[in-house]
């Protein structure tokens, strides 16, 4: 970043993410100027962001997301909204040859294929914002040296719990998790390790990885946020408390580093211990559903994520019970008819008739 300021829009910044990373903007405000800022449904705590923010505009749902990813005077966009909604605003950015900060893992999950051949053709940034990727990204020197990608995950709030806790877990116990504040959808894919599926599909497309070149360990304190192992062997890998702060201002600031909102605070001597385990894919199922899905490539994936993220909001209505979000799932994906190299239209129809099958599906069963 030279003198200028970094014009950046925020789409979702009612939201977690985007909630964080005008904490991060505020801490460095002469270093950003706020093209736009976007919501869903949140208008009050839109209006108050734009009073203390001063966008040149905001917009509330989906409908002013293209425009904003359309206007040029954007350096980066930071992509923080939840769910398929995040896709169509990032191919839009990319067109038009904005960087995109990329906290919306769905848009790699349903069409990495696409999003990663554009950007590439557009010689635009993806940045990650996952802190997974984000400290991938941050340990690869040269990737042509890189042996495999080894995935760090907390393992959420029934790590230790039985299979039988976790099948008659509450919405609350599955939204309690031990290190991370985040939005209901992700804290629900945490608790049953969808999320480490999702990660592990999105890390395949932003590295080029195989997947039998993607590990996931759990580390339940979440201080090691991922590494890489070399070629030679040498282990790098990135460690910092367990805050999206520093992902975020790392993707939004990249390839600068500022003093930030969460410098000067971390200290070896007041972490007791690093403790790392293999996953139970056993009790956790949905890893090797991830893994599955990703290596049949084309529409699977948009099949996984459809169907899950249906279950996901029917398990928060109290529909459906945590263990048969991954049931449903596994359902839907054994029988859809993969379309391999799918267009983005493709994309879009697969993801929508997943939904309304999987909704059918639940009202059948569970109502
Ligand atoms: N939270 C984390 O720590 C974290 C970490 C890594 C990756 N991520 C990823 O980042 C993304 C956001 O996660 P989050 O935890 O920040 O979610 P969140 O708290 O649920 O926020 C979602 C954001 O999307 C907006 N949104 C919802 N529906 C919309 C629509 N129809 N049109 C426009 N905007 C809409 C929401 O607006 P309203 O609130 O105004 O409705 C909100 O600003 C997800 O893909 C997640 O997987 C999150």
């Amino acid at each position: 970043m030279d003198n200028k300021k970094r014009k950046i829009s925020i789409i979702g910044s009612t939201g977690s993410i985007g909630r964080q990373a005008l904490e991060v903007i505020e801490k460095l405000e002469d270093k950003f100027e706020i093209i736009a800022l976007a919501g869903g449904h949140n208008k009050e705590l839109l209006q108050k962001q734009a009073d203390k923010f001063k966008p040149k505009y905001t917009c509330l749902g989906e409908d002013g997301l293209e425009k904003i990813c359309s206007d040029k005077e954007n350096d980066i966009i930071l992509v923080a909204c939840s769910g398929k909604i995040g896709l169509r605003p990032t191919l839009t950015a990319i067109k038009n040859g904005i960087d995109i900060a990329l906290a919306n893992k769905e848009t790699l999950v349903m069409a990495g294929d696409i999003v990663m051949s554009e950007a590439k053709r557009h010689n635009v940034n993806i940045i990650p914002v996952d802190s997974e990727h984000c400290a991938i990204h941050q340990c690869i020197k040269d990737i042509t040296q890189v042996n495999k990608l080894i995935i760090t995950a907390s393992g959420g709030p029934f790590l230790h719990k039985s299979i039988e806790d976790m099948k008659n877990a509450t919405v609350e116990q599955a939204l309690a998790h031990p290190r991370w504040n985040m939005g209901k959808k992700i804290t629900v894919d945490s608790a049953t390790l969808m999320n480490k599926g999702l990660e592990i599909i999105e890390a395949h497309h932003l590295f080029g990885f195989d997947y039998e070149k993607i590990d996931v360990v759990v580390h339940p304190q979440s201080i090691v946020h991922s590494a890489i192992e070399y070629v030679d062997g040498s282990v790098i890998a990135q460690i910092g408390l367990p805050s999206m702060h520093i992902p975020i201002q790392y993707a939004i600031t990249y390839p600068e580093r500022f003093e930030g909102i969460k410098s000067k605070s971390f200290s070896f001597a007041d972490i007791a211990r690093l403790d790392f385990e293999k996953p139970d894919y056993k009790k956790f199922p949905t890893v090797e559903l991830a893994y599955n899905m990703g290596k049949t490539g084309g529409t699977a994936t948009v099949c996984m994520n459809a169907a899950n993220e249906e279950a996901v909001f029917a398990f928060l209505d109290g529909k459906i019970k945590l263990y048969n979000i991954f049931e449903i799932t596994e359902k839907m994906c054994a029988e859809h008819e993969v379309i391999q190299n799918p267009s983005i239209e493709d994309i879009f129809d697969v993801d929508e008739q997943i939904r309304v099958k999987t909704r059918e599906y639940i009202a059948k069963f569970w109502n």
